[in-house]
């Protein structure tokens, strides 16, 4: 072979290579999805801590059959899909593979990239295990026909787009505070930041629209207040709990808003997860306090 085509054969395979990073299918198994009652009843419970509810399920709807619109931050609206067992207008007949890739890389079935419009860069913290009974309880509850329309987007934006975006919000993101090994305080953590999805609204993020965890929970401006250890240092875990069950703030005022959507689920969780929550959020201790950034 000359040294020209040993060149361009060494430059195709990198290209090859980068593409199948950028745009590859994330290797996951296949596992198979569970059909027994118990497992259901844990992917119920699950369904309700990571407040899947407050998107997919509209106020009045059997299930969670989609339709609510999201307002996109670089214009246009998304339409939160119907995630029943529907085969023509829902997810029926998705394989555990199928959830796998959608809740922890943000990928469809067809290998295409979703929106972070749906919180995937929170889901992907949880664990496989999780996941799937998550997916047996959806796979187990009725099917609703409704066609949700295609999200209304400007003509700029691509899906695919969203392939370079991944790679870079894993850089650009950074790593939260470490918690300390406080089993109750690390299991708020998890509840927090792998299911409760609170730092997608309680995070800043940077102009992509990345949040930026090393300034976790420090607040949005346009969308909602810092609640940081350091912020709620004046809140008991009591009153943490009475957030999570009824809505009420430590200043005895009732949350609105979006936040009105997320006390539905968290006022569902077991005492022992809503005291987890609490201990996390106002329990500071230097290894939980937040590192500001300058
Ligand atoms: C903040 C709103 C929001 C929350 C919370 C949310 N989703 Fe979604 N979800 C979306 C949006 C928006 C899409 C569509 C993304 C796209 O088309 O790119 C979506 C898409 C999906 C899909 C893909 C459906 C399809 O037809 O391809 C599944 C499955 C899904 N969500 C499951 C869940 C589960 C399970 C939870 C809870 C653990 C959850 N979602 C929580 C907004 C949300
Ligand atoms: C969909 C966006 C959204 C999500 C997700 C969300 N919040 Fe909120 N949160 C808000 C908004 C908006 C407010 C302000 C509500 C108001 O002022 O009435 C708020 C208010 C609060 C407050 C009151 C702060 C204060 O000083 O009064 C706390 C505490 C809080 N949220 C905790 C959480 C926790 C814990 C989670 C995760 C389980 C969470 N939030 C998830 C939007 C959200």
């Amino acid at each position: 072979m000359k040294i020209r085509n040993k060149i361009l054969l060494a430059v195709g395979v990198v290209v090859l290579g980068l593409l199948y990073w950028v745009f590859g299918i994330p290797m996951v198994g296949n596992p198979a999805i569970a059909t027994d009652a118990a497992t259901i009843a844990r992917g119920e419970y699950i369904y309700h801590a990571g407040g899947c509810g407050a998107c997919h399920q509209l106020e009045g709807a059997d299930g969670p059959s989609g339709g609510y619109e999201i307002e996109s931050p670089f214009g246009g609206t998304f339409r939160v899909p119907n995630i029943t067992p529907d085969i023509a207008t829902g997810i029926g007949g998705w394989t555990g593979k199928d959830f796998l890739l959608a809740l922890k890389h943000g990928r469809s079935p067809g290998g295409g990239f979703y929106w972070p419009a749906f919180p995937y860069r929170t889901y992907k913290n949880m664990s496989d295990a999780e996941v799937l009974d998550l997916a047996a309880y959806l796979q187990a509850i009725p099917a609703l026909s409704n066609e949700v329309a295609d999200h209304d987007l400007p003509a700029w934006q691509f899906s695919w787009m969203m392939a370079g975006w991944n790679i870079l919000a894993g850089i650009l993101e950074g790593t939260p505070p470490a918690v300390g090994d406080d089993p109750q305080i690390q299991r708020g953590a998890y509840l927090a930041r792998a299911l409760g999805h609170c730092g997608e609204c309680h995070t800043p993020r940077n102009s992509l629209g990345m949040m930026q965890l090393t300034n976790e929970f420090a607040g949005s401006e346009a969308i909602s207040p810092e609640i940081s250890p350091a912020e709620l240092s004046g809140w008991t875990e009591e009153d943490f709990v009475g957030l999570l069950q009824l809505g009420m703030t430590a200043n005895f005022d009732f949350v609105g808003g979006e936040m009105e959507d997320v006390i539905k689920h968290t006022s569902l969780l077991t005492e022992e997860d809503q005291n987890a929550y609490a201990a996390f959020f106002t329990r500071v201790t230097d290894a939980t306090a937040p590192t500001p950034v300058e």
